[in-house]
C-alpha cells in the first residue's frame, strides 16, 4: 500500500495530514504531497557483500588543479579547482559573487556561464566593465540563461566545458519537484542533480547561493555536506574590502582567507591586506587602536575606534559597528567594575574601521584600550598595538599565533605592542609590554 506523506516546501518537514499552514516553520500553503511508495524493503541476505581493499594498495594520486589566474582564489581553494568538483559560493545578494565569477571565466578557456538570473546582455555588460576598452572576451566563454536544471545538467553534459558556473542555484528548479525554484527541496534536487553531472563528466561546477539577512543561506546552509567545497565572499557592501572564506573544503585547508576589494571594474586581489585596514591620518584623536586579527592563517592590522560621550537621555547607549555588542556589554561592565570607569553615564560607541568584523576575543585589549582613551581624552601611541583576550576579572590571555601577530606588526613599523603575561620568552624587534590584567595599560 503506498503511504501519503505531506512534505513543506520551504523546511522540508513531514506531516501525515495535510494543513494549509506548516506546523515547523508556520508557511502557508507549502505542503505537498508525496507518495512513499511501500516496496518491501530488500533481503540483506541476498545481496552480495562489496568488495574491500586495503589502504596501503590504493596509490597516491597528485590531484591535478586548474589555477583559476586569481591567486587568492586559488589558495583558497587549496591550490586551484580539482577537476569534477563541486563548490558552492555562497554570500548575501549584491557582495559580488557574480563579479568573482565573471573573473574567474574570463581568466580561464571553455567556461560555460549558466545563469537563471541575468541575461545574456547583462553578464556581457558585466564582463566589459571587468575586462575594460581593451580587453577581449574569450571566444570560448559561453552563456546559458536557462531555468530548468535537467537541461542545464544536459548542455553541460554534450558541452563538456572546462568550468561551469551556475548562477544562482535559487533560481533553476528540476521538473521532478512541484515547488517553486528557490524552495529548500528544488535548492536541494538541483544541487544532487548537478553534483551528479560534475562527477560523471569530471566538469567542476561553482553554483552561487544567496544567504539571507538571518545568516542561513536559503537553501545552500542545508546544502552544505553535499557539496565538496564551500566558499563565502563576506564584506559590508558599504565598503570596498571582501573577504573570500572556506567554510568546508574536500581538497584543502580551510584556514585560507582571500582579501579582494571592490573596484570600477571588479574586484582586485589585495596583495598587502594588513596595511589596508589602517590609515595613518587619525594620530591626534584619542579613542582609536590597532590591533592583530587573523582570519584563518592570515593575520591583518586593524584600527579600532571608540566614542565616549556623555548621556543626555534614558538608558546610556553602546553601539558596535564590525564588533559583536554582547562582548562589548562585557567588556564595558569590567571596566566599569574593575577599573573603576564611570562609564554608567557614558554611550560607548565602536566602530572598525575598513567594514571588517571582528569576531576574535583577541582584539578585547584593542577595544577596552580605545573606550578608555576616548574615556580620558588620551592619545594612544600610534605605533602601538593591543593583544589579548579580557576575562570578566580584568585578567588579560594570550590569544593563538602571537608570533604572527607581532611579526605583521613589525612588518608594519609599529614600535610597541601590548601583550598578555607570557610564560615563554617571545623574540620580537617590537618593545614588549607584559599586562596580567586591564590594570597594567598605561593610558
Ligand atoms: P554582483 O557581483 O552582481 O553581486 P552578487 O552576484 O553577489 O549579487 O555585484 C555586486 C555589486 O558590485 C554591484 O552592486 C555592483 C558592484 N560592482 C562594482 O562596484 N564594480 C564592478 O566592476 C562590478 C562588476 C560590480
Ligand atoms: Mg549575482
Amino acid at each position: 500500500m503506498n503511504a501519503v506523506i505531506y512534505i513543506c516546501s520551504s523546511c522540508d518537514a513531514q506531516s501525515s495530514k495535510w494543513a494549509g499552514r506548516c506546523l515547523e516553520c508556520g508557511a502557508w500553503g507549502t505542503l505537498a504531497e508525496q507518495t512513499s511508495d511501500g516496496k518491501k524493503k530488500s533481503d540483506a541476505k541476498r545481496i552480495p557483500a562489496s568488495q574491500t581493499v586495503p589502504f596501503a594498495e590504493i596509490d597516491h594520486v597528485k590531484t591535478p588543479r586548474i589555477k583559476t589566474g586569481m591567486d587568492e582564489v586559488d589558495q583558497v581553494l587549496g591550490g586551484g579547482i580539482v577537476p569534477g568538483s563541486f563548490i558552492l559560493l555562497g554570500g548575501e545578494p549584491g557582495i559580488g559573487k557574480s563579479t568573482i565569477l565573471a573573473e574567474i571565466a574570463l581568466k580561464l578557456e571553455n567556461v560555460l556561464y549558466c545563469s537563471g538570473e541575468e541575461s545574456g546582455e547583462q553578464i556581457k555588460l558585466r564582463l566589459d566593465r571587468i575586462i575594460g576598452a581593451k580587453g577581449r572576451i574569450p571566444p570560448t566563454l559561453r552563456y546559458v540563461g536557462e531555468t530548468v536544471c535537467e537541461k542545464v545538467c544536459a548542455t553541460i553534459q554534450e558541452k563538456k566545458p572546462a568550468l561551469a558556473i551556475v548562477d544562482s542555484i535559487q533560481t533553476i528548479a528540476s521538473n521532478d519537484v512541484d515547488s517553486e525554484a528557490g524552495s529548500i527541496g528544488q535548492v536541494r534536487a538541483c544541487t544532487v542533480k548537478l553534483l551528479q553531472t560534475a562527477k560523471e563528466c569530471t566538469v567542476p561546477i561553482i553554483i552561487t547561493g544567496h544567504v539571507t539577512k538571518e545568516g542561513a543561506v536559503a537553501g545552500p546552509k542545508t546544502l552544505e555536506h553535499l557539496v565538496d567545497t564551500v566558499l563565502y565572499l563576506e564584506g559590508d557592501s558599504n565598503h570596498y574590502f571582501r573577504l573570500l572564506k572556506t567554510a568546508k573544503n574536500r581538497f584543502g585547508s580551510t584556514n585560507e582567507v582571500g582579501v579582494f576589494e571592490m573596484t570600477e571594474s571588479g574586484l582586485k586581489e589585495v596583495n598587502n591586506p594588513s596595511a589596508a585596514f589602517i590609515t595613518d591620518t587619525m594620530d591626534n584623536v584619542p579613542g582609536t587602536c590597532t590591533t592583530v586579527v587573523m582570519e584563518g592563517t592570515r593575520a591583518f592590522l586593524v584600527n579600532v575606534q571608540a566614542l565616549a560621550s556623555k548621556t543626555y537621555f534614558g538608558y546610556p547607549q553602546r553601539r558596535a559597528v564590525g564588533f559583536d555588542a554582547n562582548r562589548l556589554q562585557l567588556l564595558i561592565a569590567v571596566l566599569s567594575k574593575r577599573l573603576g570607569l564611570n562609564l554608567g553615564d557614558q554611550d560607548i560607541h565602536i566602530n572598525v574601521v575598513g567594514g571588517l568584523k571582528i569576531s576574535e576575543p583577541a582584539a578585547d585589549a584593542a577595544v577596552t584600550s580605545c573606550i578608555i582613551s576616548a574615556y580620558k581624552g588620551k592619545l594612544c601611541d600610534p605605533k602601538t598595538i593591543f593583544l589579548g583576550e579580557v576575562g570578566l576579572s580584568g585578567e588579560v590571555r594570550t590569544p593563538p599565533g602571537m608570533d604572527k601577530r607581532l611579526r605583521e606588526a613589525e612588518k608594519l613599523g609599529f614600535t610597541t605592542a601590548y601583550i598578555p603575561k607570557q610564560t615563554k620568552k617571545i623574540l620580537s624587534s617590537l618593545k614588549l609590554i607584559e599586562m596580567k590584567s586591564l590594570r597594567d595599560l598605561e593610558i
